[in-house]
């Protein structure tokens, strides 16, 4: 089935935030944000922006009637600053005005009067100053620094990897409308409806119910719109609140990269201990992750990294720490393998390190230690259903890795100035959200008496084509045609208490919940229908059957009928995934409903002259379990694909020492284009059985495939060490042409160019 928004996309006649019709008497709102980075805020002269004609009123802290407050795991994220600024953009003070010209032009007049206090821009440096966001984890299993001992080679280093920033098409943005009695409609571009409702209702001071929000799509979210979208929204409504006015903002591009916070850097140390045979004996690593100004999701995406530190490993010595480090910039946030990644580069890192040192390839060790059937993860977990060997087979045969590496040497021996490299990566990704009960979702699923369907669902269509594929679950288990059926917004007077749409497992909750309501209404057609043909009777494709004999009796009869014989036409249906549980006092436990597996095979090829390059090809073979869509989840796969490339090789995400961002516009950051994207991209759906705990078997993909990218990073670094085989670069992602080039050209004994 087609992604169901195509047609209404392609027509640019979907909406989104932006283009909701707006209310008459609509204000529009602007942040004054924090010009340094760390400060007393001792005054505000607010004076010549409220004189500015159109401008109706200017909010700060004091006029929060609740709390100050809208950090979710930790509360250490005010909405407007008080005493102090923290980042630079940190809101202080907003505007509101006739006009979003005006607005801006308002915000631009406001001076602060603020303290200078020392930034910190450093994970390492803010960790040696104990300013942690949490006390620091460490997971383990085995005993590595006994298992040291008896490895036959050792390797020690340092991996670093960079931001990134989620440049969803669509910018935050949220829209308040006042209703009677107090209350709220907000629209909000947000992947967490109940998350803003329930941030909303804080800052308000009100009851959760007061308030309601309603999403249609977003333009992509990445993960920048799970707890991300708060802010903005609290900002509204508490304008809302205030004037009894619509307000609404959608902030500017350069704002919302000034403002947002990103993917989190990490900077790294790793020590990796092989056997003869190449079996990883013993691994440590310690992440210092870059939270940011505050918490926001940060100890949630390093429990991450420490779940992931092993990649697709078998590991029996693993120890691994994770610091969450407070720093003097935005707050960095989900982003779309939350921590996963960062922990797998780490890893792949240390095998390159190993393999370079001991003049092998990367894949001999890789292959020698994926994880089998029966493996126990370091978090306890025992890999079942696993397809890491699968996976990693079938690519290297499907693809002839053999003669891919061949083909690399061949060509290497006969150019200079240009050089080939190849990196295999294989990924395994757990599929559940990290804290327990998180994983649950709601539907309800309306039959009106013509036969037509309405269904909401807590899901959020960010572009992932979660919409379609809710409209196919309740198609398939309702036996109708999906024409049939209307996909409603996300509406938490509708669903409540939703999870936001994350962690790759929204078609898998939602999926679910969505099932078990229409299960109950079949069962509630049936017994109608049986009642007029007995027991036998049976209900497909639109129609009743007898014995398998069509009785003429169609769909929305069966409806019409149920409905005069009063049977309740509606469902509401709750799903908590079974079977998981973590103890975070021992960091062991089944935190996973499953584990999604693949391999690929990246190539590229480096200009030695001027250090650019392509990525001429990604190869690969990914577990997608029974995929209920392969026009989407091919899609998923070369988008995550794609912008795990972008991660690893162009997207330079940079900050000076005084906390400001230099990468503050697209001339400046660099992302994919088609131009810099594979010019070959093959996935193979691996055939699997899939999860029973996936919707229809079909596994989760929004995250996994993005992973794959790490794979360039190391196939650029064999490139520059086939033209110097002398440089020693430093793992530090991503590789863009600046670093080629300094790497093609490290040491003394420079290779030269004739
Ligand atoms: N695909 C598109 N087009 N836009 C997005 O914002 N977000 C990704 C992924 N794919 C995203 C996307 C992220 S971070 C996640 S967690 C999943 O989609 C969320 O949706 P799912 O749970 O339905 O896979
Ligand atoms: N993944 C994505 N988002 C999340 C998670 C997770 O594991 N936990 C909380 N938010
Ligand atoms: Mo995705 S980072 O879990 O929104």
């Amino acid at each position: 089935m087609k992604n169901i928004d195509s047609y209404s996309h392609v027509r640019g006649e979907s909406l989104y935030l932006d283009d909701l019709p707006v209310v008459q008497g609509t204000l529009y709102a602007c942040v004054f944000g924090s010009p340094v980075a760390h400060g007393h805020l001792r005054s505000l002269d607010l004076t010549d922006a409220q004189n500015t004609p159109g401008v109706v009123r200017i909010l700060t802290a004091h006029d929060i009637p609740g709390e100050n407050q809208i950090g979710g795991i930790i509360p250490d994220e005010v909405l407007l600053a008080d005493e102090t600024v923290d980042f630079q953009g940190m809101p202080i003070a907003l505007v509101l005005a006739e006009t979003e010209e005006i607005a801006r032009l308002a915000a631009a007049k406001i001076r602060a009067e603020i303290g200078p206090l020392p930034v910190v821009t450093d994970p390492r440096e803010a960790a040696v100053l104990g300013h942690l966001i949490v006390p620091p984890r460490t997971f383990q299993t085995g005993d590595a620094d006994a298992a040291f001992a008896h490895c036959d080679s050792i390797f020690e280093g340092l991996a670093d990897s960079g931001g990134q920033e989620h440049l969803y098409l669509e910018t935050q943005g949220a829209y308040a409308v006042p209703l009677e009695n107090g209350n709220i409609r907000l629209f909000s571009s947000t992947q967490g409806p109940t998350a803003v409702q329930r941030a909303v209702a804080r800052v308000l001071g009100v009851g959760m119910h007061k308030i309601e929000i309603d999403v249609t799509r977003l333009g992509g979210g990445f993960g920048g719109k799970e707890d991300g979208a708060n802010l903005w929204a609290a900002l509204v409504a508490l304008a809302t609140h205030c004037l009894r006015r619509p307000v609404k903002y959608v902030l500017h591009r350069m704002e919302d990269l000034r403002m947002t916070g990103k993917r989190h850097p990490y900077s790294s140390d790793f020590k990796i201990g092989l056997t003869k045979d190449l079996k990883i004996r013993a691994y440590t690593a310690t992440f210092y992750q870059d939270a940011g100004a505050s918490a926001d999701l940060s100890p949630a995406v390093l429990e991450r990294s420490l779940f992931h530190a092993n990649n697709t490993y078998f590991i029996p010595n693993l120890r691994v720490t994770g610091y969450s480090c407070r720093t003097n910039l935005p707050s960095n946030t989900a982003f779309r393998g939350f921590g996963g990644p960062q922990g797998m580069f780490v890893i792949e890192s240390a095998i390159a390190k190993a393999a370079e040192e001991l003049g092998i390839r990367a894949t001999d060790i890789q292959q020698a230690n994926l994880l089998h059937e029966g493996d126990a993860f370091h978090y306890g977990q025992i890999a079942e259903g696993c397809e890491a060997e699968h996976c990693w087979t079938d690519a290297a045969d499907r693809y002839d890795l053999p003669r891919l590496q061949r083909e690399v040497d061949a060509f290497n021996s006969g150019n200079q100035h240009h050089k080939k490299g190849l990196a295999v990566m294989p990924i395994c990704f757990g599929i559940s959200f990290t804290k327990k009960w998180m994983n649950q979702a709601s539907a309800l699923v309306h039959l009106y008496t013509d036969g037509s369907i309405g269904i909401s669902t807590g899901a959020v269509e960010m572009g992932q084509c979660v919409n379609t594929k809710m409209v196919q679950v309740a198609a398939r288990c309702l036996s109708v045609n999906p024409a049939r059926i209307k996909i409603e917004t996300t509406n938490t007077t509708r669903i409540a208490n939703t999870s936001p749409s994350a962690a790759s497992a929204t078609s898998d909750l939602n999926g679910k919940a969505l099932q078990l309501a229409c299960e109950t209404l079949m069962e509630r057609l049936l017994t109608v229908a049986r009642g007029k043909f007995g027991p036998t009777t049976s209900l497909r494709d639109e129609q009743v059957y007898q014995n398998d004999t069509p009785t003429g009796l169609f769909w929305n009869e069966l409806i019409l009928e149920a409905y005069q014989q009063r049977v309740n036409l509606s469902e509401h249906a709750h799903y908590a995934t079974p079977g998981i549980h973590y103890d975070p006092t021992i960091e062991k436990g089944h935190p996973f409903a499953y584990h999604v597996y693949g391999t690929a095979i990246i190539g590229v090829t480096v200009d030695c002259r001027r250090g650019t390059y392509t990525v001429d090809s990604v190869k690969v073979t990914h577990d997608f379990g029974q995929s209920m869509n392969t026009i989407v989840d091919r899609g998923q796969a070369e988008g995550a694909i794609v912008q795990g490339l972008g991660w690893m090789t162009m997207e330079d995400l940079r900050y000076n020492t005084d906390g400001r961002l230099l990468s503050n516009a697209l001339s400046n950051y660099k992302i994919p284009d088609i131009y810099s994207a594979p010019k070959e991209l093959d996935i193979h759906f691996l055939e699997t059985v899939g999860s029973e705990w996936a919707i229809f078997r079909s596994k989760a993909v929004g995250e996994p495939p993005l992973m794959y990218g790490i794979g360039a990073y190391f196939a650029l670094r064999n490139a520059v060490r086939a033209f110097n085989p002398q440089a020693e670069l430093p793992f530090d992602a991503p590789m863009t042409p600046e670093k080629v080039l300094l790497g093609l050209y490290a040491r003394e004994t420079q290779p030269s160019l004739v």
